[in-house]
Formats: structure tokens, sequence, C-alpha cells
């Protein structure tokens, strides 16, 4: 393993090994600890053989749709039976479906136990697997029980995103679209001009630029790992996005674009940003082979940004791009929204 880097987290510490190999995991087996592997179901057909034949192995169905209590449940009855004590370590084998579900499970479960991560996904690895954020969806709503609860590891492998499809390095490329806007505008420009490069996992361009997210986010972590201050930054374009994932099935990085679109116009619209970033945006996600307008009516969407766990009262905290390399968090009245929707964004 090449490269190790420490996230020094509240109350515990995660190793980040970037280039690893997934034929190492055994390795970071703390001694005497119990491993049982967590994964879904295509991920395992892909990579069982890479893994130590003699470890217990959950699988969930691939996709959003265990990201549910039901799974969690059955999960936990599943531990039970294994005789799982507090010397269990889960490994989390998968995308960000898997590394939601585990982080969650271990948390909860004996009110905590160890966990680590090999996430499978060009969108876990860049994104979902780093800073302990774990989430179930309920009644159809993103995310909405969770707990913040950082891995003892992850292990980053890339040679795991050469089975990746078209659609799901997209995805994955939005999450890092969506840093670059935040934190690099050299980056964003590359994304832009390079787009082939990123969508073909050239490695001379997705393996630093997976080390940079990685670190990149993990600055925000230490920064404020409890997400009430610039953490939420990290929320660019998942407000709208997630209304869209949540009404539309679109996976979640091509929501996540739609919303980076949403939120940039959202801002020219209110004055905030810089004229032409909306548009500026929009050509960068295309040109990675991202969408960026909803086909889903706009009030339907509406009515399910108003479930959204950042609404406050009647307004949302709306992270909004100014420029690229530059945002900032705007509470917007829902009133306000509902205009924007029905008379701006719906045009
Ligand atoms: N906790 C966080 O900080 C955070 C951040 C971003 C996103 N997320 C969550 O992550 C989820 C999306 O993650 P995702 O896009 O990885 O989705 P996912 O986990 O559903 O994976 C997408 C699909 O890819 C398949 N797959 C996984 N690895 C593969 C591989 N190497 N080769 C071939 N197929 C493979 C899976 O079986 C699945 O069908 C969402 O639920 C989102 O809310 C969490």
């Amino acid at each position: 393993m090449t490269q190790t880097l420490t996230l020094q987290g509240h109350s515990s510490t995660t190793e980040v090994y970037l280039q690893g190999k997934l034929e190492e995991v055994g390795k970071l087996m703390p001694q005497g600890a119990q491993p049982i592997v967590i994964t879904d179901r295509d991920v395992w057909a892909q990579f069982k053989d890479r893994m130590p034949a003699d470890w217990p192995v959950y699988q969930v169905v691939p996709g959003e749709v265990s990201k549910s209590l039901r799974t969690a449940s059955n999960l936990y009855r599943y531990l039970q039976e294994q005789r799982a004590d507090r010397g269990v370590f889960l490994v989390g084998l998968g995308g960000g479906v898997v590394s939601d579900l585990t982080g969650f499970v271990a948390a909860t479960y004996l009110r905590g136990v160890r966990f680590g991560l090999v996430p499978t996904t060009l969108l876990a690895q860049a994104d979902a697997a780093i800073g302990g954020k774990s989430a179930l969806n309920l009644y159809g709503f993103k995310n909405v029980v969770g707990a913040i609860y950082q891995p003892r590891w992850v292990l980053e492998d890339h040679s795991l995103l050469g089975t990746l499809s078209e659609a799901q390095v997209e995805s994955g490329l939005a999450e890092i679209v969506k840093l670059a806007i935040l934190e690099d505008p050299e980056l964003y420009a590359r994304l832009g001009e390079h787009a082939d490069d990123y969508r073909l996992l050239t490695p001379s361009y997705i393996e630093p630029t997976i080390a940079w997210a990685v670190r990149t986010k993990m600055g925000y972590i230490e920064a404020d790992e409890q997400d009430y201050d610039v953490r939420r930054r990290l929320n660019l374009g998942h407000t709208w996005g997630h209304a869209v994932e949540a009404v539309t099935g679109l996976p979640h990085g091509h929501a996540v674009a739609i919303g980076l679109v949403f939120a940039a116009e959202l801002g020219e619209w209110l004055q905030l940003s810089q004229s032409g970033l909306a548009e500026n945006i929009a050509a960068t996600l295309v040109r990675l082979g991202l969408p960026t307008r909803s086909k889903a009516l706009p009030w339907v969407l509406f009515e399910a940004l108003q479930r959204d766990k950042k609404r406050q009262g009647d307004a949302i905290g709306f992270i909004v791009p100014l420029r690229i390399g530059e945002a900032k968090e705007q509470r917007v009245d829902l009133a306000k929204l509902k205009e924007f929707v029905q008379h701006v964004y719906a045009s």
C-alpha cells in the first residue's frame, strides 16, 4: 500500500489507504476481530474471488432500495445469528449504498462496533466512503435517519473501478465536479477540457483526482466533523438533487448534477452568483455525460424539496455557488423558492 492518509475524527482515527489492493484487506483486520462482510449481490459476484474465503458475507439487493430500515433490521438479525459481539468488525464492500448502510449498522449495533470500507464505485472512492456520514432513506425520502460515525480504515483500490458502467462513472464525476466548484478552479477547468479522459477513467487523470477529492473532503471533516459549519458546503447540489433523486430514481450523481445547475441558477436569480455561472457549470456537466435538468414536473420536485432535512421552518439553507471556487450558505424562504421554481426554473 503506497500512501496512507490519517483522518483525525472527534473520537476515532481513520486510515485511508490510497492505491491499496483488495487482496490485502485481511492485513487490515485488527488482531482477534471477527470480520463480517456487507456487500451487494453484484459487487460480490464481481469481487468475491479477491476476498478472504473464510469471512462470512451478508449480501443486499443492489441499489438505493437497500438503504432502508428493513435491510438494516435484517442485518442486525444476521449479526445476532453470527453471534457477533463487540469484537465484530464489519467490512463494507461496495458503492455508496453499501458504505452508508454499513456505517449506519456499525454505528447502532450494540451501540457501536468497528468497521472498515472498501469503496467500489468512483462516487464512493471520491466521496461517500470518506467522512463517516451514514444514512438510510425513510418512506422514499433521502437520508432521513443516520449517524456520523467514522470507519477505522478505508481501502481505496482503483482497479475495482474497471467494471463500472458509463453511468456509474458519470455519477461519480458529478461529486468531483461539485468539489471542484467549491475548491479548485484549475481542476474544474481540467474536468471540462479532458472530459473524455475522465469518462474513460484514464489513470493519469482519475487517480490524482480521486486522491485530491479524498484529501479535500478530509479537510472539511477535520474542520467540522459534525456538519454544523463548513462541511455543510458539501451539500452543494444536494438539496434539489435529493428531491430529484427521490422523485425520479436517477443515480445519485446524475441528480446532484441537476442540483448543481439548479443551485447556480438560483444564485444568479438571487443576484448572488456571477452571471453565466449556471451555463458554464451545465456545459461542463454535459461534456461529462451528465444531465442538467430533470424531466419530472417541477412542482412534484418542489413537494419533495420541502421534506429536505436542511429545512428550518419556512426556509431552506441552500448552498449557492458564487463563482467557481467560492460558495456560501443562503437561507431561502420556501415562498421565494416556489416563485423561482414556477417562473424561472420551469420556463
Ligand atoms: N455518506 C456520504 O458521505 C455520501 C456521499 C455521497 C453519496 N452518498 C450516497 O451514496 C449512494 C450512491 O452511491 P453509488 O453511486 O456508489 O451507488 P451504489 O452503491 O448503488 O452503486 C451503484 C451500482 O454500481 C454497482 N457497482 C458497485 N461497484 C461496482 C463495480 N466496481 N463494478 C460494477 N458495478 C459496481 C452496484 O451494484 C450498484 O448497482 C447514495 O445513496 C448517496 O446518498 C453518501
